[in-house]
C-alpha cells in the first residue's frame, strides 16, 4: 500500500484537528483511499510548545525542510495570514507538491494567481476549510450544484459573530466576555477584529460568489460592516418585532448583469430557515434555478469540524494522485461581472 506523506505548514487549532482525525480514523482512511497517510513533518513557530496528536511528527521552525523535502505529497497550509503563506504555497506548487489550504485571507486577495500556478504546475489546490469550516459547500459550488445558474446566495459564514450574537440575544451575555470565549474555543481569528468587524465573512463571501457566479470576486469588492456597533437594545428591539440580528453575507446575481456583494447585520424574521441557526453554527442558502432553494448547515468554526474540511480534501487529493488526474477549480474560467455596492 502506497504511503502519502504530508508536510504541514502551521499546527495550531486546524492543524491539530486535521491530525487528530487522521489518527482516529486512519483504518476508514486507509479504506477510502487506499493508502497511508502520514504526518511527516510541520512547521511551527514555537518548537516548545507542547502538542497534542503530534506524535512521530518532525517539528521544524524552517519552511524548506518541508518545501525541499522530495517524499512531501501534499502540503497542508493551516497557518494562516498573507505572507509568508502566499511565497510557501506558490513555492510546494512549483516544486510538484499539491496543496490544501484553510487559507480564505490568502484565497480572498490572491486566488487568481495561485489557482494560475496550480494550472500550470498541474497540481492539485483544494480549499474546503477556507468556508464554513465543515459544511462543505465548496464542494457543493463546485460540482453538486455545477448544473445549475445561481442567483443568490446568502449566508451566515462567521461562527465568532454568530456565537457572539446569540450570547448576546439569549442569556444577554456582554460582548466583550463571549468574545473572549470564542476565542480560547479557538473559534476567532489571531487577529479577532477580522472576525467582529466582517472581514473574515467578506473573505469568505469573496470566495463563494467567484464559484457561484464564475465570477471574479475579491475581497475590495465586497461591502463590509461588522457587528461592532450592535447593542443590547439592538437585539431587545429585534426580538420585539420577532426578528433576529444575523451578520449576513449577501451575494446576488443582479438581473441586468452583475453581481452584488455585501456583509453586514441584518435583522431576520424569526420564520427565516437561517434565523434559527445559532452559537458557531453556520449556514448557507443557495438559490439555483433548476434546484431551487437549498441550505447547507454545520459547525463553523473550530478544530475537528474544520479539521474534518481539511482531511476530506486531503483524501480527495490523494485518490487524484492515484489516478493521475488534478482537479483544482478553474478560477481562470470566469466571466467579468461588473459589482455593484448596492443595497436594499
Ligand atoms: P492557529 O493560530 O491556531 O495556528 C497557526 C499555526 O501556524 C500555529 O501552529 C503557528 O505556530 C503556525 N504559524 C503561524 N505563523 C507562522 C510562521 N510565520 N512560521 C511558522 N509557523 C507559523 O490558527 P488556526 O489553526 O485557527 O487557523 C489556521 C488557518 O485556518 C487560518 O488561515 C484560519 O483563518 C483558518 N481557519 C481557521 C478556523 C478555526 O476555526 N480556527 C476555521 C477555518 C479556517 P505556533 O503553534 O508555534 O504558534
Ligand atoms: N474565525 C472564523 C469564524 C473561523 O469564526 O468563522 C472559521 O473560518
Amino acid at each position: 500500500m502506497k504511503t502519502i506523506h504530508l508536510g504541514f505548514l502551521g499546527f495550531g487549532t486546524v492543524g491539530s484537528g486535521a491530525a487528530q482525525i487522521l489518527e482516529q480514523n486512519a483504518p476508514d482512511i486507509e479504506t477510502r483511499t487506499e493508502s497511508k497517510i502520514r504526518i511527516k513533518a510541520a512547521l511551527v513557530r514555537n518548537l516548545g510548545k507542547p502538542r497534542p496528536f503530534a506524535e512521530n511528527i518532525a517539528f521544524t521552525d524552517k519552511a524548506e525542510t518541508i518545501l525541499e523535502d522530495p517524499e512531501i505529497d501534499i502540503v497542508v497550509e493551516v497557518m494562516g495570514g498573507i505572507e509568508p503563506a502566499r511565497s510557501y504555497i506558490l513555492e510546494a506548487l512549483r516544486r510538484g507538491k499539491n496543496v490544501v489550504t484553510a487559507n480564505k485571507d490568502l484565497l480572498a486577495l490572491h486566488g487568481e494567481e495561485l489557482f494560475n500556478t496550480a494550472k500550470q504546475t498541474g497540481k492539485d489546490l483544494y480549499f474546503e476549510a477556507s468556508v464554513a469550516g465543515g459544511i462543505p459547500i465548496i464542494a457543493v459550488l463546485k460540482q453538486s450544484l455545477a448544473a445549475n445558474k445561481i442567483s443568490a446566495l446568502l449566508g451566515i459564514i462567521n461562527g465568532t459573530t454568530n456565537y457572539i450574537l446569540t450570547a448576546m440575544a439569549e442569556q444577554g451575555r456582554n460582548y466583550a466576555d463571549v468574545l473572549a470565549e470564542a476565542q480560547k474555543l479557538g473559534y476567532a481569528e489571531s487577529d479577532p477584529s477580522a472576525d467582529v468587524d466582517g472581514l473574515d465573512a467578506a473573505r469568505k463571501l469573496a470566495i463563494l460568489a467567484s464559484l457561484a457566479f464564475n465570477s471574479r470576486v475579491t475581497l475590495p469588492d465586497v461591502f463590509v460592516e461588522g457587528i461592532a456597533k450592535i447593542t443590547s437594545e439592538d437585539l431587545q428591539y429585534a426580538s420585539e418585532l420577532g426578528c433576529t440580528v444575523k451578520l449576513l453575507g449577501i451575494a446576488k446575481h443582479l438581473e441586468g448583469g452583475g453581481v452584488e456583494v455585501r456583509v453586514h447585520p441584518a435583522f431576520l424574521p424569526n420564520s427565516h430557515p437561517l434565523a434559527s441557526v445559532s452559537g458557531v453554527f453556520n449556514a448557507i442558502y443557495v438559490v439555483g434555478d433548476a434546484v431551487g432553494e437549498t441550505m447547507f448547515y454545520g459547525k463553523g468554526a473550530g478544530s475537528l469540524p474544520t479539521g474534518s474540511a481539511v482531511v476530506s480534501d486531503i483524501i480527495q487529493v490523494t485518490r487524484n494522485i492515484h489516478t493521475g488526474s488534478t482537479s483544482s477549480i478553474n478560477c481562470t474560467c470566469y466571466h467579468d461581472l461588473p459589482l455593484t455596492e448596492s443595497r436594499d
